[in-house]
């Protein structure tokens, strides 16, 4: 098996007559933690889009564990093992976090979850509920209802309800964005807790929590691949200074 879990082979996403990302590259290790990180506006986004197939590539190719993903649909893409988060408007506040769970494992809508009603966990999906909820710290909260939860402890239960069902890549887009710094601490524990057969892409402007986390780092800008390199490098790479404090023009 090649240690290769995600490969973009020249990578384009365009927009009319915008190339929102374009020509981009990369291979992403089984187990790798990698950061993508750009200015506002750079296709870091668009290119999570590309690999999740929400908006799919429109030149080059997506390969995930050597399969040929470019074309197929997002639920083909997450039954591979590829998952990005939860988003909170897809929790039900008036069910408590293990009910939630429930939904996620079972892979349930809301409506069809109230139709049946909640029934009991079999105990394989006690077993995964809580080891994913012990992970994502929320493990003493899974009788509480998700609208009694803090902003932080949702992003935490998003976390939770696409960890318990065992994805391989896990793309995160902004996990802490709008977080109080403490809750931004346990979102870096949580990632940094992340079993490591679990490989994580990371979008993520604040760069102390991103060099902190990861193996590896990617800069986009202008939809382009500007730089890599481990996070000691980053900091002192006068390309991503650049762009950063905004010396680099727009080409
Ligand atoms: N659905 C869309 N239609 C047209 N343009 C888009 C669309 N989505 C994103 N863009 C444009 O693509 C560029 C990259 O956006 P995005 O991927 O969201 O950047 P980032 O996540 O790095 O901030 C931006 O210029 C943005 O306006
Ligand atoms: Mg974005």
């Amino acid at each position: 098996m090649s240690d290769v879990l995600l490969k973009l082979d020249h990578v384009g996403v365009r927009f009319g007559g915008l190339k929102a990302v374009d020509d981009v590259s990369l291979n992403v290790k089984r187990g790798e933690r990698r950061a993508i990180i750009g200015p506002n506006g750079a296709g870091k986004t668009t290119l999570f889009n590309a690999i999740t197939g929400i908006n799919p590539a429109t030149s080059g190719q997506v390969i995930f564990e050597g399969r040929d993903v470019t074309r197929a649909q997002p639920h083909a893409r997450a039954a591979f093992g590829m998952s990005r988060t939860f988003q909170i408007t897809n929790l039900f506040p008036t069910l408590t976090v293990e009910q939630n769970m429930q939904i996620a494992l079972r892979g349930l809508s809301p409506q069809k979850f109230s139709f049946f009603g909640s029934s009991d966990f079999t105990a394989d999906e006690r077993q995964k509920a809580e080891g994913a909820l012990a992970i994502s710290r929320l493990n003493s909260r899974a009788q509480t209802l998700v609208r009694e939860l803090s902003y932080g402890e949702q992003r935490q239960l998003e976390m939770a309800m696409t960890l318990a069902t065992g994805p391989r890549l896990l793309l995160l887009d902004e996990p802490a964005a709008g977080l109080a710094p403490s809750e931004r601490i346990i979102v870096s524990d949580v990632i940094r807790s992340l079993p490591s057969d679990i490989t994580v892409v990371l979008i993520e402007h604040d760069m102390d929590l991103v060099l902190s986390l990861v193996d590896w780092v990617t800069c986009l800008n202008n939809g382009r691949f500007l730089a890599e390199g481990a996070p000691a490098d980053i900091r002192n790479n006068s390309d991503i200074q650049d762009v950063y404090l905004g010396r680099r023009h727009h080409a």
